[in-house]
């Protein structure tokens, strides 16, 4: 056995995780359901690195070097059971197993707890940064027992993407599912994301009547001050590319229903059992959803619009700045959302998450990667107990300084009939949290009217209720 590590499931992931750890210096060994892309493989990328192609399932194992770590790249769901399954059976008491896909954080809880039962660690383990990642350094989310970390952390580590500051963007999160929870919050941040900028997009197209080409241009201004990050920089290369058949920008050849695999999803499910308000996330789930609705599109089509011209040419620049401040106070706010999640989580499972550390290994390799993610770094590492990154000194200024332009941005949108449920929740967010009274006293006055579901008071401590339909008296309630 040579092998410090194994790769199976050869799809374009685990091949190009299994070339990163051999460019690296590990000795990789290879093993598929069907073995020709193993050959194809080692036929093309051979020279790479020290590769062992592996026909079954037991020369795999017997390839690896104990404690054995084989990284498992398959579908999620009942494939990685299958494999699961198969593997343990030829494992040791003290391997590791590292399951690399988009699992549901719960089945990873599932997996390793019955895989302990064995002596098996099983690394649930969030990996971020699409195919190119994968090859040239994505950012990695592990999680399972501290002792999987001491075996697996430095082979992560090495082949991890590293943050401006050298450090490598691989991090123990915590047990069992906290690695794979905290890569699905990653994506909820990144669908919050694109639908912020796609709202951005929209908002220079129609209000300020600019073409893809000139938003584009715009963009890269952006990406040079406070916004940037790679999602920016992707957005301008988009909006640049023209379509090859029609000559027209690509971004209007391309349907506009947007799809979805799922973790948006499960963060915003997630999000609603554990409590925590992440409107951000799922403003842009039902977005992408409400898009793919041609049916109901269809339908409203002929609903009247506000019928509001582009905006004159001399306004246009100003708009443009106002977007810019718009879409970073929105974006800071998802951010905030998607750090009370990882918070609530961390709680709820008792996992004991470093919210600074999670920011760390988002700086480089993962998607939502951005210049901002240091920021949000130290100011946990400062403030470890900081209630909301609203309440961080210095993003609480940025926000109070944008909210002029963000609120012009709101009522733009409404006037112009652009919708911008991303930007404009996001300030609904903002002064719902600052608010200091809310509506929320009627509800709960109502609930007490009907149901009499009780209430509290403002002025004394202890449960309430009103005969509404009698007398109209106070009785409390939570007193014998
Ligand atoms: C990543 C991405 C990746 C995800 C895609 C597609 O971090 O590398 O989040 O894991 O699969 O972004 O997600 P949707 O199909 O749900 O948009």
């Amino acid at each position: 056995a040579s092998a410090q590590i194994g790769v199976t499931g050869l799809a374009v992931m685990g091949r190009n995780l299994a070339r990163n750890f051999a460019r690296g210096g590990c000795t990789v060994a290879l093993h598929n359901r069907t073995e020709a892309r193993t050959r194809e493989l080692v036929e093309e990328f051979g020279d790479e690195g020290d590769f062992v192609p592996t026909t079954s399932a037991r020369e795999f194992v017997a390839a690896l070097r104990r404690p054995r770590c084989l990284v498992v790249m398959v579908k999620a769901g009942g494939p990685t059971d299958a494999v699961l399954e198969e593997f343990a059976g030829l494992l040791e008491p003290g391997d590791v197993i590292v399951d690399g896909g988009n699992a549901h954080f719960a089945d990873t809880r599932r997996r390793e707890a019955a895989l302990r039962e064995r002596g098996i660690h099983f690394a649930g383990t969030g990996i971020s940064g699409g195919e190119e990642g994968a090859l040239l350094g994505p950012s990695i989310m592990p999680g399972g027992s501290a002792e999987a970390y001491e075996v697996l952390g430095p082979l992560l580590e090495r082949i991890a993407a590293r943050a401006p500051d050298g450090a490598p963007c691989a991090a123990h999160i915590g047990p069992d599912g906290a690695g794979h929870f905290v890569k699905m919050v990653h994506n909820g941040i990144e669908y919050a994301d694109m639908q912020l900028i796609a709202e951005a997009y929209d908002l220079l197209r129609k209000v300020a009547g600019r073409r893809p080409a000139e938003i584009a241009e715009i963009f890269r201004g952006w990406n040079r001050g406070r916004l940037d990050s790679y999602l920016i920089e992707i957005t301008a290369q988009v909006l640049t590319h023209t379509d090859a058949d029609t000559g027209l920008p690509f971004v209007d050849v391309v349907a506009d229903r947007a799809e979805q695999k799922g973790t948006g999803r499960w963060t915003v499910q997630t999000a609603l059992d554990l409590g925590v308000p992440v409107p951000g996330i799922a403003q842009a789930v039902f977005a992408r959803s409400q898009s793919g609705h041609t049916g109901l599109r269809q339908a409203a089509a002929a609903l009247p619009g506000p019928g509001a011209e582009p905006l004159p040419e001399a306004e246009a620049d100003r708009f443009a700045e106002q977007v810019e401040q718009a879409l970073y106070a929105s974006k800071v706010i998802s951010y905030a959302q998607g750090w009370d999640m990882i918070r609530a989580g961390s709680e709820e499972f008792g996992w004991g998450i470093d919210l600074s550390r999670v920011a760390a290994i988002w700086r480089a390799g993962c998607i939502i990667r951005a210049a901002f993610l240091d920021r949000i770094r130290a100011s946990f590492a400062e403030r470890p107990g900081l209630p909301t990154l609203l309440a961080d000194p210095e993003f609480a200024r940025e926000l109070g300084g944008a909210q002029g332009a963000w609120r012009r941005i709101a009522a733009a949108s409404a006037r112009h009939g652009v919708p911008t449920p991303g930007i404009s929740g996001a300030l609904a967010y903002y002064d719902g949290l600052r608010a200091e009274h809310l509506p929320a006293a009627l509800t709960q006055a109502q609930r007490d009217y009907f149901g009499a579901h009780t209430y509290r008071r403002r002025d004394r401590e202890g449960t309430f209720h009103t005969r509404w339909g009698g007398d109209r008296a106070e009785v409390r309630t939570d007193q014998g």
